[in-house]
């Protein structure tokens, strides 16, 4: 029986839209609950800024895949200069350009010119965060990976209904692409130095003829900075998913450095070892197979070596509402190194032996316990992390 609609209980009228509300959320006969929203606008002024905001991000891909961006960075232009030096229509690119001023992205440097003679600019600031792709600020190849899910809502609706998973090659080359470069920079200029720079030692231990694996490299950059950054190391990349392989092959190649990159799951390694290092990096959530991938890292660790995890730093508990990095439970017993105060987390599983439950790994020192075995069970309040890891001695 119900209870109670949400729309009985939300406030309609405009004076009512600020504050702390009652909302009646659970509609069943024995579990009727209420939750205080804390919220200093309405829900229904939030909807709307995050369609605004979805709709600035589908600007932004248009940008970048059309390549507007690269050409303003290469000098102030009128509509018709973009068109002609993206190869688009005028029109679209006078739209495109308006659209852009308005959402505060470029300069416009006289607004009260006819709207084909208006020069709109890319600042410095701005060229970092749109055509800079080594920049820590080049954060726009997050409007390609949001555009790469837009465009596979529908199998994710499927998936909903049957509950099958959506491969990642089905998410297509701009959430691919866009994922591979939005971490790039991090990679490039923290990975080594600053995430295994973290550990005592580790890099001196790596820079003598070492192995690493990276698993679910994705398109290589990861990898490609481990092998120009620690001398002497020899590194192999494995990922599902053919596309992200070519490119980190390609991509490989253009930086003139020499990675083995396989199509290869990465719970089936376990004849590959040993390595000094094994990385997942920002790959351990999206896994339909964390446990076997976590068991087969594990199997071929050399005497010494280490597995790392970074993953999105999120709150060690289930708590709604949550703050704006999510709900999902992280890491908490697990060695988490105090990498910087960005959007990872750095979690350290030492050659780990398993001794609670209910708990990720805990490092426990340097011999691994074979009687020990990690199951998996579904989290019921949370879709977007499959699994997570149930200890038994
Ligand atoms: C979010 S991407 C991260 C890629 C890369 N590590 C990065 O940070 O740019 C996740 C990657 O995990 C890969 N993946 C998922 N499950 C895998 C598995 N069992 N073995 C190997 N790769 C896997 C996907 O194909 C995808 O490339």
């Amino acid at each position: 029986m119900v209870h109670a609609r949400f729309d009985e209980f939300w406030p309609r009228s405009k004076d009512q839209s600020s504050g702390s509300v009652m909302v009646m959320t659970i509609l069943k006969e024995d579990a009727m609950a209420a939750v205080e929203v804390s919220t200093t606008s309405s829900l229904e002024d939030r909807l709307v800024a995050s369609a605004t905001a979805a709709l600035e991000i589908f600007s932004i891909h248009l940008g970048r895949r059309l390549g507007l961006y690269r050409a303003l960075a290469g000098g102030a232009k009128t509509p018709g200069e973009l068109a002609a030096a993206a190869g688009i229509d005028p029109r679209y690119a006078r739209e495109w350009l308006e659209q852009q001023a308005v959402a505060g992205f470029l300069l416009v440097q006289d607004a009260g010119a006819a709207p084909d003679r208006r020069v709109y600019r890319l600042e410095p600031g701005a060229q970092a965060v749109f055509t800079a792709e080594e920049d820590p600020r080049h954060v726009s190849p997050l409007a390609d990976l949001v555009a790469g899910i837009g465009m596979t809502l529908d199998k994710v609706v499927a998936a909903y209904c049957s509950g099958e998973g959506v491969p990642f090659a089905d998410y297509g080359t701009h959430l691919m692409e866009g994922q591979g470069a939005v971490n790039r920079p991090a990679f490039l200029h923290d990975l080594v130095p600053s995430w295994i720079g973290a550990v005592d030692g580790l890099i001196d231990r790596l820079s003598h003829g070492s192995r690493i694996a990276d698993l679910a490299c994705g398109v290589g950059w990861a990898s490609i900075a481990m092998a120009q950054q620690i001398p002497g190391a020899s590194v192999i990349g494995w990922d599902t998913d053919a596309g992200s392989i070519e490119t980190a092959r390609r991509n490989a190649a253009a930086a003139g450095v020499d990675v083995r990159f396989e199509l290869a799951n990465a719970a089936a390694m376990d004849r590959e070892g040993p390595f000094d290092l094994v990385t997942i990096l920002e790959a351990l959530h999206d896994m339909a197979n964390p446990v076997e991938v976590l068991r087969s890292a594990r199997s071929v660790l050399s005497e010494h070596g280490l597995v790392l995890v970074a993953d999105e730093k999120v709150a060690d508990e289930f708590t709604a509402p949550g703050d704006e990095l999510g709900q999902a439970a992280g890491f908490g017993s697990v060695e988490t190194l105090d990498v910087d105060a960005g959007f990872f987390q750095l979690h350290v599983l030492r050659n780990f032996a398993f001794s609670s439950r209910r708990h990720y790994p805990k490092v426990v020192g340097s011999n691994p316990n074979p009687r020990n075995k990690i199951c998996d069970e579904k989290r019921p309040w949370i879709t977007t992390w499959a699994a997570f890891f149930l200890l038994e001695e």
